[in-house]
């Protein structure tokens, strides 16, 4: 099905949907399809608030997803939006002044208040946690690619004669440069003759129980030994999820991610842990590094971090980042002054409000309306912690795990004859179902359509024979 809609013309359609199918069709004629990862429902989404979206039919979607994992604090919340604007200078916009005196909308070779006082704000936040005694210093950038990417630079420029790099199998880090170059989801071929992969345990927290039982760390022990004793010094920097998310929601014991540290301190590697998507609460406290119980020399942040608004950056050792000249980090969009206000007034929200609780209780709800889901017989295991969880299907009379996950994210779409809908992301490594509600989703509402899910998919059983 998605191979076929991929080389098709055709654009995805629903019945009673024609303002969107209309709107699905435009968008076929003016981009090309490379713009999306492909979801089954592709939704028109018209507004936005809170745990949900309205498609222009006026169709309400339960969003578990946070667009991917980005609007940690839900869509366009109120007293954010105004922090934003008051960061900017902009509490009223007067109209009858041709231009707004306020903050500039670049900060390319200039600075401005807001870019320090997001430094200043996510320092102290980060170095707060355990974990984040080596967060020095901030450099930006506009997406996470860019973001791992500068964190590698400033390693390389950090030992000039090590040019290698070591990242797990199966690991996602972006689609650009080396951040492309290190990820390993689907294949394990050297893209590039820098960069090594080595094993992470997939098996050993293939569902949530299995994650509980104590791992045997040998193996990949060995593995790292191995390759440095073959390439030694020439390796800069490891850089590692704390969990595989695109890879398929694959969620390790801690000790693993303790394993990669102390290899990397014995032997002068940075660690680069990319909590590009874990961060801001994600996991359950405020960056994953916390309870995996590590202390990275870079974190890369993204995604949750603006609640929407484009910014991420590499965070660490100012020996490190330092090591970069004048414009080797620098580009059009970094720090700039819209990314650095919505920063602050996320801080903001998470520091004086109790997300991170109510993220807890989240948790519980969704780790038990997931597991029930197994019940269907449509999953097979259940996957994550905190508020990022990922459902992998089971193949289902001829159809594969991967069509049955398609048809999981289809059916949720369409939803219930109360009009009750979820909205998905396309599949994860082709059958996992990612579940990644905001933070903030009421409990009674996130059970509620955890229940929906439920009865969706036991309908959807009986239809797949
Ligand atoms: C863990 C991780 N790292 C890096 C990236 C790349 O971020 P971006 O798409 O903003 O380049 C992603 C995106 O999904 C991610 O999940």
């Amino acid at each position: 099905m998605n191979q076929h809609l991929a080389r098709s013309t055709e654009s995805i359609r629903f019945d009673g949907e024609s303002a969107s199918n209309e709107a699905r069709c435009r968008l076929r004629a003016t981009e090309p399809i490379c713009m999306r990862t492909y979801t089954p429902s592709l939704a028109l989404l018209e507004k936005s608030a809170g745990s949900y979206h309205w498609t222009p039919e006026g169709r309400k979607l339960a969003d578990f997803t946070s667009g991917v994992l980005v609007a940690n604090l839900g869509h366009n919340p109120t007293r954010w939006w105004h922090r934003v604007l008051d960061y900017l200078g902009l509490s009223t916009i007067d109209a009858t002044l041709e231009f707004q005196q306020m903050v500039p909308l670049t900060s390319y070779n200039a600075a401005t208040e807001i870019e320090l006082l997001a430094n200043e704000r996510l320092l102290a936040n980060m170095r707060r946690e355990p974990g984040g005694g080596r967060m020095e210093q901030v450099l930006w950038a506009a997406s996470g690619s860019e973001a791992i990417q500068k964190a590698i630079w400033a390693s390389m420029a950090r030992q000039p004669g090590s040019q290698m790099i070591l990242a797990p199998r199966h690991g996602f880090h972006g689609k650009k440069g080396l951040a492309n170059a290190i990820t390993g989801t689907e294949c394990d071929a050297e893209r590039d003759p820098r960069v090594r992969f080595f094993g992470f345990p997939i098996e050993e927290c293939c569902d949530v129980q299995r994650r509980r039982q104590p791992i045997d760390l040998d193996k990949y022990e060995q593995e790292l030994n191995d390759l440095f004793y073959r390439y030694g010094s020439r390796f800069c920097c490891l850089v590692t999820e704390p969990y595989l998310g695109g890879g398929g929601s694959y969620h390790p014991q801690p000790e693993y991610l303790q394993l990669l540290q102390r290899f990397c301190n014995r032997h002068d590697i940075m660690f680069i842990l990319d909590e590009i998507q874990s961060n801001f609460g994600r996991t359950g406290p405020m960056y994953a590094y916390t309870h995996y119980g590590v202390e990275p020399d870079i974190v890369c942040l993204g995604k949750g971090m603006g609640n929407g608004v484009p910014v991420s950056a590499a965070v660490g050792r100012s020996d490190v980042l330092g090591t970069l000249t004048y414009g080797a980090g620098s580009d059009t969009w970094s720090a700039n002054p819209l990314s650095s206000a919505a920063v602050v007034a996320t801080l903001d929200e998470f520091e004086t409000s109790d997300v991170i609780g109510t993220a807890r209780r989240l948790a519980d709800v969704l780790e038990r309306g997931l597991c029930r889901l197994k019940e269907t017989g449509l999953i097979r295991y259940v996957r994550g912690e905190g508020c990022v969880w990922g459902i992998e299907c089971n193949p289902v009379g001829d159809h594969s795990a991967a069509e049955v996950a398609n048809h999981c994210v289809r059916t949720c779409y369409v939803g219930d004859d109360q009009g009750r809908a979820v909205h998905l992301l396309g599949p994860l490594a082709k059958k996992v179902i990612r579940v990644s509600p905001p933070l903030v989703m009421p409990l009674d509402e996130a059970q509620m359509y955890l229940d929906v899910m439920y009865e969706r998919f036991t309908a959807l059983r009986s239809e797949l024979g």
